[in-house]
């Protein structure tokens, strides 16, 4: 493996890849969501490229039960991407701040990311806000992401004032404050198992990532990130949101002439993956677009580096 010289174990993730996926049914009775294709990669390197923009290394898969072995099967121990995976199960789908619970092992008292396995995040300022997020983790602080949406009813919705501090904070609600969603990637400091630990089912039955937010609101410990019509955030979670995703994936990488939320190439540049690493992975699919993208790359840095020497 390459020279460690970018790694930061000081913060864990997570990706929350279980669920029932029941909107997109039947296309997901057989087969998890996030393994379902957006464009030329399975959804889930699209939340593992996030982790890994924020210098993350160390990553834990929550998947159901049935679908562990085909996560193993696609993402392995990740060193093809020059970084670790572990993986546990989550017996039913019972919330979202059950990860770290489940996960509480694993975080070992860390401060610890979370991304849901169906979200995409797009845009060029990404890796600045996730070095803050990261940042205030390790300061104690909590960071959610907000995202203007057309149809707030639907979504954990935040009310901020004009400094974006967050005033409130509100799971579906009938008469939203803000149109401003709380989207699937949080950063919370060291601690997060045990306030997890602390928060009782909602009326649906599932530990709610709101109540968990709420908490490090009421200690004042709770920032804000908008990401603003610079970004894109899908959901994938429906039909046509997941027809868009790949559309809108397609449309990046047709006109930039790049593959985005390329884990290779995010291990590559944060010197994890070494240049024999990248040229063994790009062998495996030297004969589509994606295989000749991981060679173009590895070219660059071969021009950067004799530039260099
Ligand atoms: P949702 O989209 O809320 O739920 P779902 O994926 O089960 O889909 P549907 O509503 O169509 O039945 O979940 C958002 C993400 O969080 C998704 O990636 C699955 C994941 N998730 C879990 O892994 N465990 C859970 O307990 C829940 C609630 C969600």
């Amino acid at each position: 493996m390459a020279e460690k010289s970018k790694t930061k174990s000081d913060i864990k993730g997570i990706i929350l890849a279980g669920g029932t996926g029941s909107r997109l049914y039947p296309i997901t009775e057989g087969v998890s969501k996030q393994l379902l294709p957006v464009y030329d990669k399975p959804m889930i390197f699209y939340p593992l490229s996030v982790l890994m923009q924020a210098e993350i290394r160390d990553i834990l898969i929550i998947t159901t039960p049935q679908d562990q072995p085909y996560f193993k099967r696609l993402l392995k121990d990740g060193s093809q991407f020059g970084i670790n995976l572990s993986y546990i199960v989550q017996p039913s789908p019972d919330g979202l701040a059950q990860a770290f619970i489940l996960g509480e092992e694993f975080i070992d008292n860390s401060p610890c990311a979370m991304i849901l396995g169906d979200n995409i995040f797009y845009g060029s300022g990404l890796e600045k806000e996730l070095s803050k997020a990261r940042n205030n983790a390790v300061n104690g602080y909590a960071t959610i992401f907000g995202y203007q949406v057309k149809d707030p009813e639907r979504f954990g919705i935040m009310e901020v004032d004009e400094y974006n501090n967050v005033l409130s904070i509100e799971e579906k609600p009938i008469n939203p404050k803000s149109d401003y969603a709380v989207t699937g990637l949080y950063f919370y400091p060291k601690g997060v198992s045990k306030i997890a630990k602390s928060i009782e089912p909602s009326l649906r039955g599932e530990l709610e990532i709101t109540c968990l937010n709420e908490i490090y609101l009421k200690n004042e410990l709770l920032k804000s990130t908008i990401l603003d019509s610079g970004y894109t955030w899908f959901d994938t979670g429906t039909f046509e949101s997941l027809l868009d995703a790949s559309n809108m994936v397609k449309t990046i990488q047709n006109n930039k002439d790049i593959v985005i939320c390329c884990p290779e190439y995010i291990g590559y540049i944060n010197e994890w993956l070494s240049n024999e690493e990248l040229s063994k992975r790009a062998e495996t699919f030297n004969n589509n677009q994606y295989g000749k993208y991981l060679v173009k790359v590895k070219e660059k840095r071969k021009v950067y580096e004799q530039n260099r020497n």
